[in-house]
């Protein structure tokens, strides 16, 4: 039997993905390469945005319509979005072709509920509370990628930005134990990973539940001895990253010099209404020491347009962080309401249309930018962790700052470390020859 797993939102559910792809396979399903030649179909959902439930919505749809002419079929929905009450029992009434409903912190449980389904085809439904999260070690994990992996570090979120769902379907902080990390990240070394990437909706919170000093810049220093190899981390926020903790990347020989931090607003006021807790000054303060310490750094970021009651003028202060920072990257999102969240009780919501003009004015700065930096390295040698094949079969790889470069080579260099100058670049895409190792 084959299975086929399609994922919604952040990169912590990709990798809760993997996880769910060990446990199916331990009841002895194989990957499936599309939904057509799967028996079981599992969405694992996000909630961020209306958007991302809306096709969620309309995938469920498509599927049980294809389900009555294959009822041997098995449908799983689970995650962030499932964890929200009511949309968990919206989606028991409305799709009875669903046969398991699963929360954000039910995953180990997927096993129990296929077997269940399986031998009496009923509903089956498990959605824990979003606070009481035991974090399983050992789980099997079917990871996507031979050379690159996940590893959590701290689950949840307590800063409740007054946007953001987040924190009501994962719940409340909880930091791994180090040392779990560490023995991951080691066998993960053993078995041929070239990069590791920590993952946490606020990695700088890390440690800190534990109230014995253990903090995220201990963990980074722990993580570097384990051998040679590139270590990333995200997200940060600009309220607990500070300068120390650049000081500290500095240091390391490890870790990227590359910096995911979310601005969301470049206005004060808006910062304080989102309640993130910085200011503008404090965010640009930031970028200018992580450039002034690490000059060949990358900075990447998130930014929402259209936040309640956001002015032009709150805008114009986006802008000038977006001219001013000079981002590698950024992703871009004009805010949608969540239920439940303060900022949906807000009665100044900004209307769509001023919405959707400000983001392409910013997309349009950004796509500026993000050419500007690709410009920066022309002519220059970068050291690239080969992936495969990329476009027009061209190689890819990544430098260590995660800018894609394209070139010519053998195949056989997939996974290895190589040395590219950059020849050529547009707004999205770098292309380079190969100078030896
Ligand atoms: N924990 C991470 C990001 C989580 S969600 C962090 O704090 O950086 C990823 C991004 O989605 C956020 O950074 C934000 O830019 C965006 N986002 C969150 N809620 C949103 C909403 N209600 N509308 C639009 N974008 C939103
Ligand atoms: Fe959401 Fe803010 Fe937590 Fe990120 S830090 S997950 S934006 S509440
Ligand atoms: Fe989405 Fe859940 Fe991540 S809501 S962004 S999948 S934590």
């Amino acid at each position: 039997m084959k299975y086929f797993i399609e994922v919604w939102g952040c990169a912590m559910n990709e990798h809760d993905a993997e996880t769910l792809g060990g446990l199916i396979e331990k009841k002895g399903f194989t990957k499936a390469d599309s939904y057509s030649e799967a028996q079981l179909i599992v969405l694992h959902t996000c909630c961020i945005r209306a958007k991302a439930e809306d096709k969620v919505i309309g995938r469920i749809g498509a599927l049980s319509k294809i389900k009555t002419k294959r009822p041997e079929m098995i449908i799983a929905v689970g995650g962030c979005m499932t964890q929200q009450e009511e949309v968990a029992k919206y989606i028991e009434k409305r799709f009875k072709k669903v046969d398991i409903i699963y929360g954000t912190h039910n995953l180990n449980e997927f096993d129990k509920m296929l077997t269940t389904v399986l031998e009496d085809k009923n509903q089956v439904k498990n959605i824990s509370n979003a606070d009481e999260m035991i974090i399983w070690e050992n789980m099997p994990i079917k990871r996507n990628d031979e050379l690159k992996a996940y590893v959590n570090i701290i689950y949840g979120c307590n800063n409740f930005c007054s946007y953001c769902i987040v924190p009501y379907v994962r719940g409340r902080e909880k930091s791994r134990e180090i040392s779990f990390i560490v023995d991951e990240v080691k066998v993960l070394l053993s078995k041929g990973f070239k990069e590791i990437t920590l993952l946490g909706q606020n990695v700088n919170s890390y440690g800190h539940d534990f109230k014995d000093g253990t903090n995220f810049s201990l963990l980074l220093k722990e993580l570097d001895k384990l051998g040679d190899y590139r270590l990333r981390f995200m997200s940060s926020h600009p309220r607990d990253f500070d300068f120390e903790l650049i000081d500290t990347i500095n240091d390391t020989k490890n870790v990227c010099h590359q910096i995911h931090l979310p601005l969301q607003s470049g206005s004060d006021r808006i910062i304080k209404e989102m309640n993130r807790g910085y200011t503008k000054k404090h965010y640009l303060a930031l970028t200018e020491y992580i450039y002034k310490v690490m000059p060949d750094a990358t900075i990447s970021t998130d930014i929402i347009v259209g936040f309640p009651g956001e002015t032009e003028s709150d805008f114009q202060d986006t802008l000038d962080v977006v001219e001013n920072v000079g981002y590698d990257q950024a992703y871009m999102f004009m805010y949608s309401i969540r239920e439940g969240t303060r900022a949906a009780k807000m009665d100044n919501q900004v209307p769509e249309d001023i919405k959707k003009e400000r983001f392409h004015r910013l997309l349009k700065l950004q796509n500026k930018k993000s050419l500007e930096r690709n410009k920066e390295m022309l002519g220059k040698t970068y050291e690239l962790l080969v992936e495969g094949l990329g476009e027009k079969a061209r190689l890819t790889g990544r430098t260590r700052g995660n800018k894609v470069i394209n070139f010519t080579g053998d195949i056989n260099l997939k996974g290895k470390l190589v040395k590219v100058k950059v020849t050529d670049y547009n707004t999205w895409s770098l292309y380079g020859e190969l100078i030896g190792d």
